[in-house]
């Protein structure tokens, strides 16, 4: 594996940049004008190239297509609202979290320097790309796949990795209703819930789809075994404020480990509060609503910062959180997390990596 692999860089003729309406962002639809492409083959990395953002070619035959050999990573970079420099957030974490991901499905890791020098080029490359609106931020997604053209299942010889980055707005506008699931499970112990791997993410479009139907904006997930246990939701890790007390469900090994949701435990104990990082039952969140004492309840995630839970639902009833102007705790943490993010608030656990 060649760690100074050379870049390439083929720019654009035009940009699309004039004729994008940063007015109008919904997530995950506005693409910049680059994209960076490594392709692997022969045992190694190479042909790291920043080109044209476009359609790619692939065979119908592609192990990412029949078996889901396939991972990504989602993160954001910020302009400084001081400097203008462009501030990515804990890029390292998200590197080494790709690498996991890449070893649990039997794929090959990528070098973690060449991975955020090569992001930095390409970030650079598009820097006028990123939104100066308050809640708005350039999304980046790196996705790594099998890209062998070979039906059989056993890992591909050849893969892809490609980053693409592209503007976006808030991922959810207000706060969200939530169904507690108990019939169908997102991840057990052993498997790949711990990891961002794409397969996790199908798993839970038909329980989200029937949730939908019943008025729901997201799933909490639940532990496979006993459904007693709250895990995580959709594309977020979720935190209760129970009493005072700050609490997340402990990593069990079906949890993806979320960068925002170590930040947010982080911030949360630099201001003196108890953090409880452990099994929560659900038995326990009823409680604590009917006692009264569930003061916040809210996801966390690189997409969507921190959004506040409306209600719960569970077995047929709506368990609804306090008045907003209540949960003063979490909206401050967002805050200053939005400001560490934005170069507003000193960085003062190191977690910036300037672009320029
Ligand atoms: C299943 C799942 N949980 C939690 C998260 C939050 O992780 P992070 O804070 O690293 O974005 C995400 C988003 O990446 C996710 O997909």
């Amino acid at each position: 594996m060649t760690q100074t692999m050379n870049l390439q860089i083929n720019r654009v003729t035009e940009s699309r940049l004039a004729s994008t309406d940063f007015n109008n962002l919904p997530f995950g639809r506005v693409f910049s004008d680059h994209m960076l492409a490594v392709d692997y083959k022969d045992g190694q990395w190479q042909n790291a190239r920043i080109i044209p953002f476009g359609n790619i070619e692939v065979t119908p035959a592609l192990t990412c297509l029949h078996y889901a050999q396939a991972c990504f990573e989602g993160m954001k970079a910020n302009q400084d609202v001081h400097t203008g420099d462009v501030l990515l957030f804990r890029p390292r974490e998200n590197a080494k979290r790709l690498n996991a991901s890449a070893i649990r499905l039997g794929m090959p890791s990528f070098p973690e320097d060449l991975f955020i020098n090569y992001l930095k080029e390409l970030i650079q490359l598009d820097k006028n790309w990123i939104p100066d609106m308050e809640d708005s931020a350039l999304y980046i997604r790196p996705v790594l796949f099998g890209s062998d053209d070979f039906i059989g299942v056993r890992p591909s010889e050849t893969y892809r990795l490609y980053i693409i980055i592209g503007p976006t707005g808030p991922y959810y506008g207000k706060p969200v209703r939530v169904k507690i699931e108990e019939k169908y499970v997102r991840a057990f112990r052993g498997g790949t819930g711990d990891v961002k791997a794409a397969g996790n993410y199908a798993a839970t479009l038909h329980p989200a789809l029937l949730a939908k139907k019943e008025g729901f904006d997201q799933i909490l997930w639940t532990d496979g075994l006993s459904h007693e246990y709250v895990e995580e939701i959709g594309t977020m890790n979720v935190f209760f404020i129970v009493d005072g007390k700050v609490w997340t469900p402990a990593l069990s090994g079906s949890i993806l480990p979320g960068i925002t949701r170590d930040s947010i435990m982080q911030l949360f104990k630099d201001r003196g509060f108890e953090v409880e990082e452990r099994k929560i039952s659900v038995q326990e969140i009823i409680n604590a609503h009917q006692a009264g004492k569930l003061e916040d309840a809210f996801g966390v995630g690189t997409a969507a910062t921190v959004t506040h839970i409306a209600e719960l639902g569970y077995r047929g009833q709506i368990f609804t959180l306090p008045a907003l102007e209540t949960r003063t705790a979490s909206f401050t943490i967002k805050e200053e997390l939005i400001g560490i993010k934005t170069g507003r608030i000193a960085d003062r656990h190191g977690w910036i990596d300037r672009v320029s």
